[in-house]
């Protein structure tokens, strides 16, 4: 099968410093991959590293402080052919993504803290205290990526060092399946925004059985319907998606940089 090569990302829900042209960067860094034979796979994580890399986004590098100061991030990805990788509020590395896709072919999914660490330190993944930042009042909370390459095959990466306020324990939307990101063979989402909000909606997974029926025509209809049926009160949140055809789209209840690329 062949298919367009196709990018969506976006930096994250909610109002913050400028980041539209960084984020257009890790976009373009994910097309010229593809165009040079790179998997939908590979084109997803290397963009989303070039936004954990960068301290505007509260991911990796620019993750936000848990209310104790700690610095834990977390990182999920998918694939279209059913693979599945995530980490959750690991410490001491700047880039969870990587970790997340090292998990896609082995017979665990997730790991969680101290022991998804020490699982990065035995498969050689750089450990490193990650500087952080101090929560911004409505700043932006998750990198998203996601990437059709020229086989149909996609690939959905999100990172994140958590909404603001959060305590160490905690876990948001984005290490889990379904609810910060959700793949088939024909769809791929991700989210952002008020991850108990999202969580409780299951809504990546539900925004994209949505797109995929005959109710809906678009899947800026299957995401307009998640934020406005699915989401309760004023959570802000965004979604990206795209599916086997096409370019991708984003739509948010809130400021939310995204970017797409579809080949010519
Ligand atoms: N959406 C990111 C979080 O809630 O942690």
């Amino acid at each position: 099968m062949t298919a367009k090569m196709a990018v969506v990302a976006h930096g994250g829900a909610g109002p913050g410093p400028e980041r539209q042209s960084n984020l257009q960067a890790a976009v373009d860094a994910a097309s010229r991959l593809l165009v040079s034979g790179a998997s939908a796979v590979e084109a997803a994580v290397e963009a989303c590293v070039i936004l954990e890399d960068d301290p505007v986004f509260n991911a990796g590098t620019g993750g936000v402080f848990r209310i104790d100061g700690s610095v834990l991030l977390d990182a999920s990805i998918q694939t279209s052919d059913g693979r599945v990788g995530f980490v959750i509020a690991m410490p001491d590395t700047p880039n969870p993504i990587k970790v997340a896709a090292d998990l896609l072919d082995e017979n665990i999914n997730g790991l969680a803290g101290e022991g998804a660490r020490i699982w990065a330190d035995e498969r050689g993944h750089p450990k490193r205290e990650v500087e952080g930042r101090a929560p911004i009042e409505g700043d932006g909370d998750t990198v998203g990526v996601i990437v059709r390459d020229s086989t149909g095959s996609m690939a959905c990466a999100t990172s994140t060092g958590g909404c603001s306020h959060r305590p160490p324990g905690r876990v948001g939307d984005v290490p889990l399946p379904g609810s910060g990101f959700w793949v088939n063979e024909r769809i791929a989402v991700a989210a952002t925004g008020e991850g108990e909000e999202i969580t409780r909606a299951l809504l990546s997974y539900r925004v994209g059985e949505m797109a995929d029926s005959d109710e809906c025509h678009s899947l800026e209809d299957a995401m307009k319907w998640g934020l406005e049926k699915l989401i309760q009160g004023k959570a802000p949140v965004g979604l990206i998606a795209i599916s086997s055809v096409g370019p991708g789209a984003g739509l948010s209840n809130t400021e939310m940089p995204w970017a797409s690329w579809i080949e010519d």
